[in-house]
């Protein structure tokens, strides 16, 4: 596995997960002759950068700004990205995470593309088809990478938008890591002290909530009524005000929250292994008081939430392929050093199970946590659909994720369609124990 530390993934592997029939990647693109109806332009580079309590650190960023700019965009637009590459040697790449893109605009080196160098160019070209609140980052050695501040937030809205009384607000939560120890600064975007935002009461506040980290993470509302909108950028069925509930979110995983601004102040915080956020607090004026969150609050459940609907597959379907997935974690060398691995089906990439399916399959996958570590799986290209936790069918709201959440001890069954050709990944969205194995492909036959 030595290979991985300068791509994720060599060339050598993706040829070994391509049929016989060779389908090429290069062909399963995004419109590449339609005009674009958003053009953006993102130069990855080096730039110092200060976050609000003042600590600087050399940042990796585009456009000189960490989070990177916005990319909003209506449903329906043809969007064009063009990467630029200004003096990140390693070399860089985008990934539309959770964005369902044709295959050869994926962004994982290696695998959809070789990593831009400094220098050079790439263009990517997608139409934006699904609605919500997703994030972007480089691909090209990503745990370094995104640590660094290689990502930003892409919100794509309906195309007749009657949102504009809605007071829109992203926050993009990451963990610094300000210097070479071990130690991280958790903040929304460069905010690692208590913000504030001015609100009148009485405004519909919508908060995309993204979790940048490696950790999972618990965010907190302090006492007002919400709505859980949205999970990983899909509409939860018929939404109930819940209350008092913590939203425990995946890493790279996303959501939406709606509630309207009450006269007394509202603080969202939030905490991880990385530590604590003191949060924003919305209020009508500077002065208001800072109100607490209760650590007792339970853990909102999306299992049990919002109405049932039909989906395509439930946990009664017949099933064209049956995975099961077991993630654990043993020491082994990586890099000629003996090193915590973390492994699936006791093996590391590239030895991993290849997940092979046929375009049209119904594909389930379970997955069992038998180590010590929560592993937010994240699947390329495709939507899982929860069918059931810890033995347990979901019973709610369709759960679609792109990152879930796997604790240790829990047991997911999940499903998907195989409607995107090419070739995937399948992995830990902590992103150090996808670099130490914890890493699958996704190809189809
Ligand atoms: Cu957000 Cu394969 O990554
Ligand atoms: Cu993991």
């Amino acid at each position: 596995m030595g290979s991985m530390h300068h791509q994720e993934m060599d060339m050598k592997t993706m040829h070994h997960s391509m049929s016989d029939k060779e389908v090429s990647v290069a062909t399963l693109t995004g419109p590449r002759t339609k005009k674009a109806d958003h053009r953006f332009e993102l130069v990855a580079q080096k730039k110092q950068v200060k976050l609000s309590s003042g600590k600087t650190m050399e940042a990796w960023t585009f456009n000189g700004v960490t989070p990177g700019p916005q990319l909003r965009v209506k449903q329906g637009d043809i969007v064009e990205v063009v990467l630029k590459n200004k003096d990140i040697t390693d070399g860089v790449t985008i990934h539309w995470h959770g964005y369902n893109v044709p295959n050869a605009e994926d962004g994982v080196a290696g695998v959809t593309q070789d990593s831009v160098q400094p220098g050079g160019t790439h263009v990517y070209r997608f139409e934006a088809k699904q609605l919500g609140t997703f994030w972007y980052h480089s691909h090209q050695q990503s745990a370094k990478q995104v640590i660094k501040g290689l990502f930003g937030s892409l919100i794509v809205e309906p195309k007749e938008s009657t949102q504009s009384h809605i007071k829109d607000i992203t926050v993009l939560s990451h963990a610094w890591q300000l210097t070479e120890d071990k130690s991280f600064t958790p903040s929304y975007g460069l905010s690692d002290t208590l913000d504030r935002q001015i609100i009148k009461p009485g405004t519909p506040v919508r908060l995309r909530i993204i979790n940048a980290q490696n950790y999972p993470q618990t965010f907190q509302l302090s006492d007002v009524p919400f709505k859980v909108i949205a999970i990983d950028g899909n509409d939860i069925h018929s939404p109930t005000s819940i209350k008092n509930r913590k939203l425990f979110i995946a890493g790279g995983g996303r959501y939406d929250v709606l509630f309207t601004m009450p006269k007394k102040p509202v603080r969202l915080s939030s905490q991880s292994d990385a530590g604590v956020t003191p949060g924003i607090v919305f209020s009508e004026k500077q002065t208001h008081s800072i109100p607490d969150t209760n650590e007792n609050n339970p853990v909102f459940d999306p299992s049990q939430y919002g109405k049932k609907q039909q989906t395509p597959f439930n946990l009664n379907s017949k099933f064209d392929r049956d995975f099961k997935l077991i993630l654990d974690s043993r020491a082994g060398f990586y890099n000629g050093k003996l090193r915590l691995l973390y492994t699936i089906n006791g093996q590391v990439f590239p030895n991993t199970p290849m997940l092979t399916v046929k375009e049209g399959d119904f594909v389930k996958t379970t997955f069992v946590n038998r180590g010590l570590d929560h592993h937010p799986m994240h699947l390329h290209g495709h939507l899982m659909l929860v069918l059931s936790q810890n033995g347990k069918p979901t019973t709610g709201s369709p759960w679609w994720t792109d990152s879930l959440d796997v604790a240790p001890g829990e047991v997911y069954e999940v499903a998907f369609k195989a409607d995107n050709p090419g070739v995937w990944m399948d992995h830990c969205h902590n992103l150090w124990h996808a670099e130490m194995g914890m890493t699958m492909h996704l190809n189809y036959e």
